[in-house]
């Protein structure tokens, strides 16, 4: 994209977030960055993600605020302000097992939320209604739900969500369809399917994993490690967003300027291929234990991302062992500056 943007990006100190930013940074665009630094993990980790876009803020391209999406006045004050041409939202009550914990706090981020963003962009669309172009949202894998039919393609059904968090996000799918459909909001919805590297999530296997290898800890692997998953390299996450930002979704008759697309590998890996070559790009042989198949976990996951790539031309280019190794290049320093 040669265009030079403003763009609005949520969950800017998030694993996604803070690697989109620093793309949309280097690429030479204008970006405001919110979150809300919440302790779901190490805000530590959030800190740090900040500092490295801080260079940035020197060079006054970057802003970053600390803002709840659940705070509407909040929101709309700043992001009026900074006058968005586009929007990436990404903040959101994120992971499976937690929705379970603490429910509440997946209505009041990721549908409040939503909702919030949703009636922001009605307001700038009604007063400037040529200023913002594209709103590019963060749904996710998981509305494939109870799905069996392999791989996932957009055109599935995706009303058997078996988590809240699911239908959290397959609800953030309709409410933008109507807001799509009732206010001309050209929009797209991100499925994102296992996203790892650098700078990555705390409850997310590579580093629940990794730190209980570096600790010589086993790790347990489900259905003795024959399940199947589709791992997706940050950076060609990032590389698909780009692409897609200029990628607007046309209203055509009964349908709303409005896609959903699968951001995923195409190339599902074994779970016990997966930790062998994470062991390797850590230099330490994991300890395994092999366990029985839960009623919880699927046999196998993956994307098919043709509609991704018949769109914008994109397909993942990082294999496992390149992005493992860049994940445990950044991982090791990190756990043992945390750890002593
Ligand atoms: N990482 C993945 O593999 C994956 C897979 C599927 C979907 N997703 C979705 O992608 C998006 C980004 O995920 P991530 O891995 O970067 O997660 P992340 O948790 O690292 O980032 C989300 C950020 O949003 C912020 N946030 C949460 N609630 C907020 C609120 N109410 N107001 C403002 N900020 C808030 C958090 O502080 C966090 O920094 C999320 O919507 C997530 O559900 C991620």
């Amino acid at each position: 994209m040669t265009h030079k943007e403003r763009i609005f990006v949520t969950g800017a100190a998030g694993f996604i977030g803070a690697a989109l930013c620093q793309r949309l940074l280097a690429d030479g665009h204008t970006v405001l960055g919110i979150d809300s630094l919440n302790d779901y993990y190490d805000p530590n980790l959030k800190a740090a993600r900040l500092v490295n876009l801080s260079e940035h803020s020197e060079q006054q391209n970057f802003t970053f605020a600390k803002i709840d999406l659940t705070d509407a006045v909040a929101l709309n004050t700043t992001v009026r302000d900074f006058a968005p041409t586009i929007m990436v939202h990404l903040a959101a009550q994120a992971g499976v097992r937690y929705s379970l914990q603490n429910p509440h706090s997946y209505v009041q981020s990721n549908l409040v939320g939503h909702f919030n963003i949703l009636e922001l962009c009605r307001s700038i669309q009604s007063d400037s209604p040529d200023q913002l172009k594209h709103l590019l949202y963060a749904s996710s894998s998981s509305v494939y739900g109870g799905n069996t039919k392999v791989p996932f393609s957009e055109a599935d059904k995706v009303d058997n969500a078996y988590s809240l968090y699911a239908a959290t996000k397959a609800s953030n799918e309709l409410m933008t369809n109507s807001y799509s459909h009732l206010f001309g909001i050209p929009a797209s919805g991100l499925r994102f399917f296992t996203v790892y590297g650098p700078w990555g999530r705390p409850d997310m296997s590579p580093m629940l994993f990794a730190e209980r290898i570096l600790k010589g800890e086993p790790v347990r692997l489900f259905n003795k490690g024959d399940l199947w998953r589709d791992f997706t390299y940050v950076a060609d996450i990032v590389e698909a967003i780009v692409r897609l930002m200029p990628a607007v979704p046309s209203r055509e008759q009964e349908k709303p300027a409005h896609d959903v697309y699968n951001l995923g590998n195409q190339n599902p890996v074994q779970l016990f291929e997966y930790v062998d070559l994470l062991g390797e790009a850590l230099g330490k042989e994991p300890v395994l234990d092999l366990a029985e198949w839960p009623p919880t976990e699927v046999y196998k996951t993956y994307a098919d991302t043709s509609k991704l790539q018949a769109k914008v031309g994109w397909a993942p280019e990082t294999s496992l062992k390149d992005g493992l190794s860049q994940f445990a290049a950044w991982y090791v320093p990190w756990y043992e500056s945390q750890h002593g």
